[in-house]
């Protein structure tokens, strides 16, 4: 049996203490965010950045998203940071935005998977940013799942699914439950990396001048825009018109975002009363982890509308089904 870590109840001063110790010493804390659970290592220790690659079995060429709790921290991590970089942060920060910049060379290339640029954000959830503040250090830190499975909305989902963490920093149920939108910014442009939690436009409103230079459906330049990810243990199918062959809708949940259509199926989930996307984005890996543990065979999953974080949430769902519905045909 691998060591499990010990959650505590809620975080407080003492426990926040013991785990920037941790981190110190070159630990691995999971800590809340207001997207998902991060899994933390020193950023400027290669060694214990290395052990957080190997608890989430991620290959090396998918960097980390470094965390910070000061936009003055971005100077200790960014070579010339920009005026538009620095706009983008103090309007946006703390909070879900990732901002990809020219590296200083002190970071280490096990954080960036070689490349010359660093992902940084400034968590919004108070927990991580006093973890930070306390640890001295900045933060590289993934999501707190096993590579290309479920990301982590609450402490439990960290503690059942990881093992050989040191400590486990209980902050509550993540209040968006998407991760960070990811854009690479080079002068007035930006690419759009990961559709996340701040939709596009927004960001484009918040600096006069800024342009979308690329659409995400780009050929990979960010690691982590694989086609596969995200996925629950059970085959997981967005039912738009049709209906997967060979499988029974009676041994079925659906995820509904309608509460339409919903007869015959096993087991119902409904994310949202009022077909607000917000709280459905906030509810989606929590039902997907609960779908698990259930005797459901599949996971049917009504479309949503993507708009806003809608964008990030049928990016997710397409993730998630990619292995089980890249061969099917429609029933
Ligand atoms: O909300 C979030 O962003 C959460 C919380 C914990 O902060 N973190 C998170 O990390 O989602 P992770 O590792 O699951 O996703 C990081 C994404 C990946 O898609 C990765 O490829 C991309 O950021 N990324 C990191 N550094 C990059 C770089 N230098 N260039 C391009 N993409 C980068
Ligand atoms: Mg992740």
């Amino acid at each position: 049996m691998e060591k499990k870590a010990t959650v505590n109840r809620r975080a407080n001063f003492f426990n926040i203490r013991y785990a920037s110790d941790t981190i110190k010493r070159g630990g691995i804390v999971a800590f809340p965010t207001e997207t998902v659970y991060g899994l933390g290592a020193d950023a400027f220790n290669p060694i214990a950045v290395a052990k957080v690659f190997e608890i989430k079995s991620r290959p090396f060429f998918d960097p980390l998203i470094v965390h910070i709790a000061s936009v003055a921290d971005l100077d200790k991590l960014v070579f010339n940071c920009t005026q538009e970089a620095y706009l983008l942060a103090k309007k946006f920060w703390p909070g879900p935005l990732t901002l990809v910049l020219p590296k200083k060379k002190q970071v280490p290339g096990i954080v960036t998977a070689g490349l010359p640029t660093v992902a940084v954000r400034m968590p919004g959830h108070p927990v991580a940013l006093k973890l930070v503040k306390a640890s001295g250090c900045p933060i590289a830190a993934p999501s707190a799942n096993k590579f290309s499975y479920l990301s982590p909305t609450k402490a439990e989902h960290v503690r059942k699914h990881l093992a050989g963490v040191d400590f486990i920093l209980d902050g509550g149920k993540a209040k968006i439950g998407v991760e960070s939108t990811v854009i690479s910014l080079s002068g007035n442009k930006f690419r759009l990396l990961r559709h996340g939690a701040i939709p596009a436009e927004r960001i484009l409103q918040a600096v006069p001048g800024l342009k979308l230079s690329e659409a995400i459906s780009e050929p990979v330049v960010s690691p982590g825009m694989l086609k596969e990810h995200y996925s629950p243990n059970k085959p997981l199918f967005i039912v738009g018109g049709y209906f997967p062959k060979n499988y029974q809708i009676k041994k079925a949940a659906l995820l509904s975002f309608s509460g339409e259509n919903t007869r015959g199926y096993r087991l119902i989930k409904r994310l949202t009363r009022d077909k607000d996307l917000k709280e459905y984005a906030a509810n989606l890996f929590s039902a997907l982890h609960y779908l698990e543990e259930t005797d459901v065979e599949f996971i049917a999953v009504e479309p949503v509308p993507e708009q806003g974080i809608g964008l990030a949430i049928m990016d997710r769902l397409r993730k998630a089904a990619w292995k089980y519905q890249k061969n099917l045909t429609a029933a």
